[in-house]
């Protein structure tokens, strides 16, 4: 059952340790993606399987469901993916992190919560801030996908990123995944749902300049 967890509560302050990329991939040389909000990581799963010559990271606020996901990731010895539990947002501005947004090829935020609610929307995972940090860690041609079925979340971050002027809307029609972190388009959870519903989605994807 789908339970929203408030990310600014206070039991998200404390971080759990950040490893560096040697000690969460085997080969920490491959093109690295980071999924925020990857839930139960079923889409970063598939995504492993398939791209051997990819790492994953996967970053999620409720702790349940990455436990289970490492726990996978044991049980199947797979060496390419990883999981970290927290508020994405916290963990990606500790000083740790900074080598990972450095060495990152893409990031994505794949249907993250809307907070529909006006008083609401400093909970939602996309901040002016949080993109600034990213984008000035961001190595030039490294990519932000975003992708909701929530029209009014998608202009939010949709403006909120493309305000940003180390980043630079990109043309999602000729994009060419086969060279991306999705060469088949596996679809996320989320994207399934929404799909089977037929609702829309909206996307756009970002590179840092
Ligand atoms: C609507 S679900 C989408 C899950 C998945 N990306 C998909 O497309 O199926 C949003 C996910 O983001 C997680 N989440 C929300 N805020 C977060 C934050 N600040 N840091 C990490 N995860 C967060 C939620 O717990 C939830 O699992």
């Amino acid at each position: 059952m789908r339970q929203h967890v408030n990310p600014l509560s206070k039991n998200f302050d404390k971080i759990e340790k950040i490893p560096p990329l040697i000690e969460m991939f085997v080969d920490s040389k491959l093109n690295l993606h980071l999924d925020i909000g990857c839930a139960a990581g079923g889409f970063l799963f598939d995504l492993a399987l398939s791209n051997t010559n990819w790492n994953y990271l996967g970053i999620e606020i409720r702790e349940k469901l990455v436990k289970t996901a490492k726990l996978k990731v044991r049980e199947r010895e797979m060496e390419n993916l990883y999981f970290l539990f927290g508020n994405a947002n916290n963990i990606l501005i500790d000083f740790h992190s900074r080598f990972i947004i450095n060495n990152i090829k893409s990031i994505s935020f794949n249907f993250p919560d809307p907070w529909f609610k006006k008083r609401h929307h400093k909970r939602r995972v996309i901040q002016p801030d949080f993109i600034n940090i990213l984008s000035n860690l961001m190595q030039k041609g490294s990519l932000i996908f975003i992708k909701t079925d929530v029209k009014d979340l998608f202009e939010y971050m949709d403006s909120t990123i493309s305000r940003n002027f180390n980043l630079k809307k990109i043309d999602t029609k000729n994009f060419n995944y086969f060279e991306s972190f999705n060469p088949n388009k596996v679809q996320t959870n989320r994207e399934q749902y929404v799909l089977n519903k037929e609702l829309d989605i909206y996307e756009s994807i970002y590179m840092k300049i």
